[in-house]
């Protein structure tokens, strides 16, 4: 079987497929990814949160175990830890019930550490470039700073899923400790560069009613593609 039939790929909605008690998670509307092999049922979860139980019987259903977990960056709602008060459920609850290593990009990894309480023997570091294959399926890291230091996109065959780099409408904020708009306009309009316009855009939310969408659609349409320069992207979204 070729790699395109052989990838197993999932986008679960907090509060709809998972975590549907979970009052935050119902709100946040963050989307948990499952990327996987469908032959060796090797799968990597992207931002499990909330409901940990959930989310490994949702893979055990399907056959699939869990062999690691992928972080965008180190908000709660995306990888576990304290938000607003609420202790929320995260890699840290994920490595208890399934050993394994959280991929993270360099730059994150104080700041994962920090909000998860994982340590460094918990961590798979990363530089932008680097793949973790998936039993037999390569997910290319794509450090993309902005939203935070050490934010990261990963593209496996024709997906790009985002975190909250893009969104379909708007891209993440920069107010959040650690955000820098300037890095997020470079990483949109240069890091993202070589992610052709058949790509299909996955988000870390839930902001528009359509799951996912073309990145050459995304890129016609979403507003933080219209400014001509730096100057004036950081005139409207800095
Ligand atoms: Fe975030």
């Amino acid at each position: 079987m070729d790699l395109e039939n052989r990838l197993y790929f999932r986008q679960w909605l907090a509060g709809r497929d998972f975590a549907r008690r979970d009052p935050i998670g119902g709100q946040m509307a963050n989307y948990v990814y499952a990327v996987g092999d469908s032959v060796t049922k090797d799968v990597v979860l992207v931002d499990p949160c909330y409901a940990i139980d959930e989310l490994l019987a949702l893979t055990q259903k399907d056959g699939m175990n869990v062999r690691g977990a992928l972080a965008t960056h180190y908000h709660p709602d995306h990888v576990g830890g304290d938000m607003f008060g609420h202790s929320l459920q995260g890699v840290r609850e994920l490595l208890t019930k399934c050993p394994c290593k959280v991929h993270v990009q360099r730059d994150e990894v104080p700041w994962v550490k920090h909000v998860t309480g994982c340590g460094d023997s918990d961590l798979a570091t990363h530089s932008s470039g680097d793949i973790v294959l998936v039993g037999q399926i390569p997910i290319t890291l794509i450090h993309t700073p902005g939203h935070t230091p050490g934010s990261q996109c990963f593209l496996v065959q024709n997906r790009l899923v985002a975190g909250d780099t893009l969104f379909l409408q708007g891209c993440g904020r920069t107010d959040f400790p650690g955000g820098d708009p300037r890095q997020l306009y470079l990483s949109l309009t240069q890091k993202l560069a070589h992610v052709p316009d058949d790509a299909v855009l996955y988000p870390g939310h839930a902001y528009d009613p359509r799951g996912q969408q073309a990145l050459g659609i995304t890129r016609r349409e979403n507003a933080v593609f219209k400014p001509k320069s730096e100057a004036e992207w950081l005139a409207m979204f800095g």
